[in-house]
């Protein structure tokens, strides 16, 4: 109620603030067509990346001759995941999902961060593997995808710190991270969403009421990055993904609760988001995080256009310039880090491929930081040679583009 009280005034001006210079800004034409784009990207990490004898995804890239087959971190794979099952395709969704049981989950009913399927497992990480499988199960009906979706949750739910609150990130460690936090009580929304367990919307709850009582920053609303346990100390690195990640909880928790107080705060989140001046947008002005957290926070923002909001709302300004900012950063990502036409993505300008700098560079974007190749990224490390596609930046990508084609 008190939280409520404080939003309430902030909404008031914001939406006399931001009413008739913004439609100006909307109206301007929006150049990508989201579907196709999301399209061309899945089906490009599909045929690339998806090994059909390993039922697995490939990390390497494997045109570069130097390519060996090697499984990525189940992070990785998560996200992959994901995005081949926003195609809706039953089979490929069945696939991708049973992928990371087969390759990651170890007997103690954790994903693993790699196929060794040892003690070395991050919350954050099974949150997202969790996801995969509950989006398995809504396409494909996998019952098995959901039980086993909840036995990994409630592992997750056991790693919550009885002094503090929050999630551990590593199991059984003493950093206690806002990503995980937030990325548990998402996993706990959508699978309440299919079996109606009263017990997984209390613990999203008390995992968004931690976040905003211990790692909200009240300067500017964002969320640092987690706690040491051990020494106190708070890490105030801020990232997009965890904010992405509770709005959407609070999208979903605003539906299933019919609390408005929920929507307030995913407002707040959003405005906090897509504040120029913050701490989310670089000198050139677009977000500054790499599209591997990005793609969350585009989640994050339809999420509360669509699942939290009533259509008699979507019109009003704030919700179009949610739109219209989404718009303009999706056509930085389409436009400047695609590789040619192809459907593969890059996170960043100025290290890959002169190409892309040079297009930048000419843009009126640009603030004249100078282009620096790294060979990594490239087949036999040779930076004037054949540049690496990505797994994760492509499948992050493709992820963008389909949260876009929500709203668009
Ligand atoms: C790097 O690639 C370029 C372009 O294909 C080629 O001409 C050059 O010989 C390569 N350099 C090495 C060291 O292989």
């Amino acid at each position: 109620m008190k939280l409520l009280k404080l939003i309430q005034p902030l909404l008031f001006f914001l939406t006399l603030s931001l009413g008739a210079p913004l439609i100006t800004e909307i109206k301007r034409d929006y150049t990508v067509d989201s579907q196709s784009a999301f399209k061309s990207a899945s089906n490009a990490i599909w045929l690339t990346f998806w090994n059909t004898d390993k039922n697995a995804w490939d990390y390497n890239d494997p045109q570069c001759s130097d390519s060996t087959f090697t499984q990525p971190s189940v992070w990785i794979s998560a996200v992959a995941g994901m995005a081949i099952t926003e195609t809706y395709d039953s089979s490929q969704a069945y696939l991708v999902a049973q992928s990371l049981i087969d390759n990651y989950l170890n007997s103690d009913n954790w994903f693993s961060s790699s196929t060794a399927k040892d003690d070395d497992v991050y919350t954050d990480d099974n949150a997202q593997a969790i996801w995969v499988l509950v989006q398995s199960y809504c396409i494909s009906g996998t019952v098995e995808h959901l039980s086993i979706a909840e036995k990994v949750l409630a592992n997750i739910q056991d790693q919550w710190d009885s002094n503090e609150g929050g999630i551990k990130w590593k199991i059984n460690g003493d950093y206690l991270a806002s990503i995980s936090t937030a990325e548990a009580a998402l996993a706990a929304v959508r699978i309440y969403q299919n079996n109606q367990d009263e017990n997984l919307l209390t613990f999203a709850e008390k995992s968004i009421k931690f976040l905003f009582d211990k790692l909200q920053d009240s300067s500017d609303n964002l969320f640092y990055d987690g706690i040491d346990t051990s020494t106190g100390q708070v890490n105030k690195g801020k990232l997009t993904y965890t904010v992405g990640t509770a709005i959407s909880t609070l999208a979903y928790l605003s539906k299933f609760t019919g609390n408005e107080d929920y929507t307030n705060q995913a407002i707040e989140l959003a405005k906090a988001a897509i504040n120029k001046d913050g701490a989310f947008y670089s000198t050139d002005g677009y977000w500054n995080n790499q599209l591997q957290y990005i793609h969350l926070l585009y989640a994050g923002l339809v999420d509360l256009l669509v699942v939290a909001t009533p259509t008699s709302q979507s019109q009003d300004s704030f919700y179009q310039e949610i739109i219209a900012e989404m718009q303009r950063q999706a056509e930085f990502t389409y436009n400047y880090l695609q590789l040619d036409d192809t459907g593969f993505y890059f996170h960043n300008v100025y290290t890959y491929t002169k190409a892309l700098y040079s297009k930048f560079a000419s843009s009126s974007s640009f603030g004249g930081k100078s282009f620096k190749p790294n060979s990594k990224y490239f087949c036999d490390n040779n930076v004037s040679g054949t540049p690496k596609r990505s797994l994760m930046d492509s499948a992050s990508a493709a992820q963008v583009f389909y949260e876009l084609g929500r709203v668009t």
